[in-house]
């Protein structure tokens, strides 16, 4: 017993000579604001200043004697980019970077599914953490204002419920791995021409209804970790240190407790980055550099003109307190999580998860008797495959979510891995679009060169259709500049490389023509009543050939929906018709007014008479079909702070296992300020066997009820009459039920 009592003791004595040496910032039992105060008051002005600006391209250092450790940032959004030197963009030549590449944020959108979103989430924040990353610089959500936008395939389409919805679980999903997502960009940045110079004027009730939603989404339901400012100007500030985007939205209107991290090269002003809400610089100047060859990570607008400001009085140490306690918060909850585990790279898991969730994201947008899905079995039956892009890497290219992949299956690959015994598949290329195949170093490593003519090739494909079963066009954009690229736009909504001219030549020497878009953007289809069937594949990443395979053949029932519009011209936009554009390049600060407001994407085509979309919002058929029931509400009249629940059944009519989303819509009858006719307040994906039915059920509340006043700034619901809209696409109403909100 005595010698119990002997042990226990000098257990104890251990215990608090241990707690006494730990100090605080460095004990993960005490609550995190006790530490960063803690860390805060060691610190020099010095190493404070040194904390929030970068050290290299994508890391800042940490405070050394401190042994807080440094902060390494990556892309983002789709897949763990590759290491680049220290600061150079050039490879560092790493054997052991090449990742796995997720479907593009746009195919994730399409899914509908919050599911995906999450293992998207778990799924690429354990490739970051395996590969020593602290921030995964995604994902982003900026609105698609127009089809032009070169960056929009790195986005999560018009909606700003959907995008709000969708972005919660992949935020969740990274940060469960400690690994902090930074949402971006914040805010405005809907077209790449002019990024850095265009001051976008919009007005409130655009910005709170419209652009700001899914950020907002992000902080305060995923409670995102860090932000990125984004390039463009708001209010002739630049948005990464913008008062009022930064200082009066976001920390607090939303009471964001993260980090703002500044695009790359997107701070320009030190007083304002000092009082404007920036924490983290990155990026600034040439190649990552000023002019000066030595120690230019501290000539940074957050280094010494920084430091020099405060020696000199023009500023004093408040706001450098704040800027350091945030980045500190960012490292406590990242590299000094020390129970965030190891990571996992290029796991079957995540290969798995990539070609599941592409799957889901496959949208089918026309099949016009059956010509889908194509029997990959029938011995004797033959198959020809025409497109560049059947053949092209999509990993490589598009700005900086470039990626250097372990694999890619090309969809040509994946349809002949799939196709049975004695089945022949064909190929001709059709048209030569883009032969790079280069980004940052990273090649594809194809030799696409062609010595044909236009003319010959197109004869080569038309002579084989004709001794085809089945024509499969895989086609669209790529990432090459003026496609689906950053830092650029495209030139208009056609396709380009005459592709239109072989797809109408091919549907005049078969019957069975199916369309494969490629694309992270809408594109015209001027020969759209000539082909029997159309899917859009968005950009899939590692799996995209599978994915391409599974849906073709009816493995994967297509299940994904338009998460933006597909106009039939570039007109129908209202960003072309009504508000503003430049897509040339100008030097100095060019206005760009957002004058068709709240009116983007399904809000503008619903109030269109003469025109119709090509595809609407929310649109996505099935190899089976749905029949819907008569929806009904449970509370007729809700009152002020009251909920209500709108119920409807479904039931699957065809022949074969399918997936649904069923899509509420909100009308308000009678408002003071003009609303859309309809607009999104909430999904739900369901699967349901050949003859199954299920009932789906939807809570309307305040929230689904509001707009943003502009005149209170603030979101009221006002009394009235309210209609409840289901659907199965923004032009697809399957059912409506009327309720009022009372007084
Ligand atoms: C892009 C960001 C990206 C950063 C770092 C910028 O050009 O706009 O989205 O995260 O570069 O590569």
């Amino acid at each position: 017993m005595r010698k119990a009592l002997c042990v226990l003791s000098a257990l104890l004595a251990t215990a608090s000579l241990a707690s006494a040496q730990t100090p605080v910032y460095l004990d993960e039992t005490k609550p995190i604001d006790e530490r960063v105060e803690d860390a805060l008051s060691r610190m020099t002005v010095e190493e404070k200043i040194k904390l929030i600006h970068a050290q290299s391209k994508f890391s800042s250092s940490g405070v050394p004697r401190l042994g807080i450790p440094e902060l390494w940032t990556t892309d983002g959004p789709h897949g763990i980019r590759p290491e680049v030197f220290w600061d150079e963009w050039d490879q560092a030549g790493w054997t052991n970077d090449s990742c796995v590449a997720f479907p593009a944020l746009t195919c994730l959108a399409a899914t509908w599914n919050e599911e995906m979103a999450h293992l998207y989430g778990k799924s690429i924040g354990e490739e970051a953490l395996y590969r020593g990353k602290d921030v995964l610089l995604g994902p982003g959500v900026n609105i698609y204002r127009t089809p032009l936008n070169g960056r929009n395939f790195e986005y999560m389409g018009e909606d700003p419920y959907l995008a709000g919805e969708m972005v919660v679980p992949y935020v969740i999903g990274v940060q469960e791995n400690g690994v902090a997502v930074c949402v971006k960009h914040f805010a405005l940045n809907n077209h790449e021409v002019n990024r850095h110079n265009t001051n976008v004027v919009v007005d409130d009730r655009t910005l709170y209804e419209i652009y700001l939603p899914a950020f907002k989404a992000a902080v305060q339901k995923g409670h995102a970790w860090s932000v990125m400012g984004s390039y463009n100007l708001y209010k002739e500030q630049h948005a990464s240190h913008n008062e009022y985007l930064l200082n009066d939205i976001l920390k607090g209107e939303w009471g964001f407790d993260g980090a703002v991290i500044s695009d790359w090269g997107a701070t320009h002003d030190t007083y304002q980055a000092v009082k404007n809400g920036l924490d983290l610089e990155f990026g600034t100047g040439t190649d990552g550099l000023h002019s000066a060859s030595r120690n230019s990570y501290d000539n940074y607008h957050l280094g010494l003109p920084y430091l020099d400001m405060i020696k000199d009085g023009t500023v004093g140490t408040e706001e450098l307190d704040d800027k350091v306690r945030r980045v500190l918060k960012l490292i406590f909850r990242t590299a000094m999580n020390s129970g965030r585990g190891f990571g996992s790279f290029c796991s079957d898991e995540h290969y798995a998860a990539a070609r599941r969730i592409g799957g889901e994201g496959v949208v089918l947008l026309k099949n016009e008797g059956d010509a889908l899905p194509v029997d990959f079995d029938k011995p004797g039956s033959k198959i020809l495959v025409v497109g560049e892009n059947a053949v092209k890497m999509m990993t490589v290219g598009g700005g900086s979510s470039s990626l250097k992949v372990q694999r890619e299956i090309s969809p040509l690959e994946g349809i002949r891995e799939r196709a049975g015994e004695g089945v022949e598949v064909m190929y001709a290329r059709g048209y030569v679009g883009d032969v790079s195949g280069e980004y940052n170093g990273v090649t594809s490593g194809q030799d696409l060169s062609e010595t044909r003519s236009g003319e010959e090739l197109l004869a080569e494909a038309v002579s084989m259709a004709r001794d085809a079963d089945c024509v499969i066009f895989i086609g669209g954009l790529n990432k090459s500049v003026n496609q689906d690229c950053e830092d650029s736009d495209r030139k208009g909504l056609g396709l380009p490389y005459d592709q239109d001219k072989v797809i109408s030549a091919l549907a005049e020497v078969t019957d069975r023509l199916v369309y494969v878009n490629i694309s992270g953007n809408a594109v015209a289809m001027p020969w759209i009543d000539d082909v029997e069937a159309v899917l859009q594949a968005w950009y899939i990443g590692s799996e995209a050939g599978h994915v391409i395979a599974d849906v073709l053949s009816g493995d994967v029932n297509p299940s994904g929906k338009l998460p933006f519009t597909f106009p039939a011209v570039l007109e129908d936009c209202p960003a072309h018709s009504l508000g503003e554009y430049t897509g040339v390049h100008v030097r100095d600060t060019v206005d760009i007014e957002y004058k068709e407001g709240i009116y983007v994407g399904y809000r503008w085509a619903d109030m269109q008479k003469k025109s119709k979309p090509l595809f609407a919002f929310g649109h996505g058929l099935s190899y089976t079909s749905f029949s819907y029931g008569k929806p009904v509400i449970d509370v007729k009249k809700i009152s002020p702070d009251g909920k209500a629940t709108v119920s409807v059944d479904v039931t699957n009519t065809g022949q074969v296992e399918g997936k649904e989303t069923v899509q509420l819509y909100i009308s308000d009858k009678s408002s003071s300020l003009p609303r859309p006719v309809k607009e999104l307040k909430g999904f739900r994906k369901i699967s349901l066997k050949p003859g199954e039915t299920a009932t789906v059920s939807f809570e309307i509340d305040r929230e689904s009820l509001s707009f943003f006043d502009p005149e209170r700034h603030e979101w009221i619901a006002e009394p009235g009459k309210f209609e409840a809209i289901v659907a199965s696409a923004s032009d697809d109403i399957r059912g409506k039920v009327a309720f009022e909100l009372a007084e």
